[in-house]
């Protein structure tokens, strides 16, 4: 960390107003602009209009954020439902930037902007960069892939409304990408982990030690990833490594930033986004502390709102601290949609990772495989060995991974220790499974 940048934070100066709001007055602010939102999706979405009146509820029937309960969720299938502009809520000329996320299967989901949405997206992302220790005069490099994905662009206007040097570096080129941080010297790098795992490769590769670069933060986010996972960036690249977490069909990324001086877990930017957690089965809110599925409203945007969208992550909510106006959601362990269920036990990608990351002998790059033999289904966990191990470390790994699975997650797998450089390298979010079980039954 700069000194510069941990002393702005330590007096203060560098906080904007909603910042330093006091917990009722932010309830306050949240309260009017959620009903505004709800008002204004309900008069011009009809989508929105059809969706409260099947609930019986009106926008003004919500007196306390509490009612919000009351409304019905939105899911993903809805926005889809409505492509590609049906859930905009103003004139499609009134649009300024339009968002898409690829999605794996299907149509994709449409997202949209008014100048208004922009500059208060550029505004979250700079209050996010702010949080993760950057300062006016850094130099960011931006390696979230440029284009429909919200990463690159959503990054982009906030370093630059922060008063940053951007360099928007994209996804990709990746010796390029080690030559460019080299030669203009950054400060920051914004970027997915497991693409700044490929890049520490590369440094490796050229002969660079990653812990003599320029850089001294990294703001990583748009998959899930692990403390092991943080540890080993940060002890690798000599750097602090910050969690951005966002979603298109929310705004991108900005929604929620870790702060660096605490890494304790997402500060979530209320006075823009209102979060609840609910039961992903039932869908009744839980208390805050109780883990279950995150479900966000926005509370300013114009061009398209959303009202109780289900994310499918999860987490849990936890009071604010270093910026104690806003509460903190706790690093994401998954997405319900990620979730193995192998012989009757939940098992998430990330459970894995720890495992992987604390085992000596293997590198950091992990893939898991689902087959299917007979009736049973069969997760083969395929790691890849430093390229110091030998035969024996390489047996001690594996054992020493599958005797973790089995102890801390209760259920047994196959372990593959792969030579090095043979799994594929992520250059954006990367995809952990491997479903290589039959189509019809998987
Ligand atoms: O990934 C926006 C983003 C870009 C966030 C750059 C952070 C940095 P989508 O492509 O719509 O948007 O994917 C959103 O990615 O619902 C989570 O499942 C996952 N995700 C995003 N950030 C995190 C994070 C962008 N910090 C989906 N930790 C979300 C875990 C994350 N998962």
């Amino acid at each position: 960390m700069p000194e510069a940048a941990t002393d702005g934070i330590r007096n203060g100066a560098a906080f904007d107003e909603a910042e330093l709001l006091s917990e009722d007055a932010l309830r306050e602010v949240q309260l009017t602009r959620l009903r505004a939102s709800l008002q204004h999706v309900y008069t011009h979405v009809p989508f929105y209009r059809d969706s409260f009146d099947r609930a019986g509820v009106r926008p003004e029937d919500c007196r306390s954020l509490g009612d919000l309960a009351r409304f019905p969720f939105t899911v993903k299938d809805d926005l889809r439902a409505q492509y590609p502009f049906g859930m905009f809520a103003v004139p499609r000329e009134q649009v300024r930037r339009i968002h898409a996320s690829s999605g794996t299967t299907g149509r994709p989901t449409v997202v949209g902007y008014t100048e208004r949405d922009l500059s208060h997206w550029a505004d979250v992302v700079a209050r996010s960069l702010r949080a993760a220790g950057a300062r006016p005069g850094h130099m960011v490099h931006i390696a979230y892939g440029y284009g429909l994905f919200t990463g690159g662009l959503g990054a982009h206007y906030g370093a630059e409304r922060l008063g940053c040097t951007v360099v928007p570096a994209s996804g990709g080129m990746t010796s390029r990408q080690v030559q460019i941080i080299q030669d203009f010297r950054p400060e920051v790098i914004m970027v997915t982990p497991s693409y700044m795992l490929t890049l520490l490769d590369e440094f490796e590769r050229q002969g660079i030690d990653p812990r003599t670069t320029s850089l001294k933060v990294g703001v990583f986010g748009a998959e899930p990833w692990t403390q092991a996972m943080r540890r080993e960036i940060e002890e690798r690249f000599a750097i602090d490594a910050v969690d951005i977490y966002g979603l298109s069909e929310v705004m991108g990324p900005g929604v929620a930033q870790e702060c660096v001086e605490t890494k304790d877990g997402l500060h979530l930017w209320e006075d823009h986004f209102f979060p609840e957690v609910v039961d992903p089965l039932t869908g009744e809110v839980l208390p805050d502390g109780e883990h279950g599925e995150l479900v966000l409203t926005s509370l300013t945007k114009e061009a398209m709102p959303v009202i109780r969208y289900r994310t499918r992550d999860l987490t849990r909510l936890l009071p604010g601290t270093a910026r104690p106006a806003f509460r903190r959601m706790e690093k994401i362990t998954g997405r319900s949609d990620d979730m193995i269920i192998l012989r009757g036990v939940n098992l998430f990608p990330a459970q894995i990772e720890e495992i992987v990351l604390r085992t000596p002998g293997v590198a950091p790059h992990f893939q898991l495989r689902l087959t299917r033999e007979g009736r049973m289904d069969h997760l083969t966990v395929r790691a890849e060995a430093r390229p110091d191990a030998g035969p024996e470390a390489r047996a001690a790994a594996a054992g020493l991974i599958a005797r973790g699975v089995k102890d801390g997650i209760g259920v047994s797998v196959a372990v593959e220790i792969v030579d090095p450089e043979t799994l594929e390298r992520s250059v954006g979010k990367i995809k952990r499974i491997v479903d290589a079980r039959p189509r019809d039954t998987a």
